[in-house]
């Protein structure tokens, strides 16, 4: 019998990838076994085929009396093996619902019109609809990805020399993990409602904290808070900006805020990220009950009036800025 030799070392980064994956399929292959005994144990097949129709997740959570997050990571891996189907269902609606009622929102006085379309406001909405909240969740997530390294490329400087981090109103925590992944050196804290942190994958070096930001939010060195001021209007930024405050070092803290900055006139600026800003004042109007895109005149009024004296604007290669306040 010849010599037995060892396969030469892989060259390529497609081999590489394929041989992890191959390593994790022997030390894992028996997941899928397992996961689907699960199913059958927790009787989601059952579930659904009595109930004559696809189910929601909320639905099939309270009948099988599951937690919805931790059901909802089950069912993603059977659906991503293609042993459960996600249809179509009413998340288009949810969000398209409210443009139809945009023109009560133009009226004086006029109800927000996301309430007028589903009788409450979008947070409120999501923390009974928890597959509106994935769903709303994973869309934030993806954006994440792009944000995140536009940031790196236009000012990755902002994270030097930070002991840690709480990204406030952080969703699921894909902006924290990359935070952390590109520098180990910072603690993460991804900061939201309850409902949201319950339901968010874990993730190496970033700690999930469920709160309210209008009460208080988790101490560190910097606040990072990233699509969520223009969710709210003026009043209600200065009280979560304050609340950032308070959560960071006097002298040496700073908050940065990732969101448009609208351009007072269309000559300056890029024509088409304008455009889009002013396209995303129309989204705050519509799912929102006092959000809005600002101009630099309007950031500098609620970022001052939380207390903070000094402020700095640094475009990147996206709709929207970073802007760097220090108190
Ligand atoms: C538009 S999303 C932005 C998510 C994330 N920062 C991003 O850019 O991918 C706004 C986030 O604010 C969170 N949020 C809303 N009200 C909050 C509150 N009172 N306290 C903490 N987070 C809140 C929502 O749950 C949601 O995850």
């Amino acid at each position: 019998m010849g010599e037995i030799q060892r396969e030469p070392i892989l060259e390529n980064e497609e081999e590489d990838t394929q041989a992890e994956l191959d390593v994790w399929k022997y030390v894992f292959g028996f997941g899928e076994m397992a996961v689907v005994k699960c199913a059958i144990e927790l009787g989601i097949a059952d579930a659904i085929e009595s109930h004559g129709d696809s189910m929601t997740l909320s639905e099939l959570s309270s009948a099988l009396a599951c937690s919805p997050s931790q059901l909802y990571r089950i069912l993603r891996f059977l659906m991503h093996r293609n042993i459960f189907k996600q249809t179509p269902n009413n998340q288009g609606p949810i969000m398209l619902a409210p443009w139809h009622a945009l023109s009560t929102r133009a009226l004086a006085n006029g109800m927000p019109s996301f309430e007028k379309a589903h009788g409450e406001d979008l947070w409120s909405y999501g923390a009974t609809n928890l597959a509106h909240t994935q769903l709303f969740n994973e869309a934030m997530a993806c954006n994440a990805r792009l944000m995140i390294p536009a940031i790196f490329e236009g000012c990755g400087e902002v994270f030097d020399g930070l002991g840690s981090l709480v990204d406030v109103g952080g969703g699921n925590g894909t902006a924290m993990g990359l935070l952390v992944k590109a520098c180990p050196w910072i603690k993460g804290i991804n900061f939201d409602l309850p409902h949201v942190v319950s339901g968010a994958p874990n993730c190496d070096g970033v700690e999930h904290v469920g709160g309210d930001m209008f009460q208080s939010v988790p101490k560190a060195d910097a606040a990072f808070i990233m699509n969520v001021l223009h969710d709210w209007g003026d009043e209600e930024c200065i009280q979560v900006l304050k609340k950032c405050r308070e959560a960071i070092p006097k002298q040496k803290g700073k908050i940065i805020i990732i969101d448009p900055v609208v351009e007072e006139d269309n000559k300056t600026g890029d024509y088409k990220l304008n455009d889009f800003r002013l396209m995303l004042d129309m989204v705050m109007m519509a799912h929102t009950n006092t959000g809005k895109e600002r101009t630099m005149k309007e950031w500098e009024y609620i970022i001052k009036e939380a207390g903070f004296n000094q402020i700095t604007v640094k475009p990147i290669r996206a709709v929207q800025s970073v802007i760097i306040a220090f108190p």
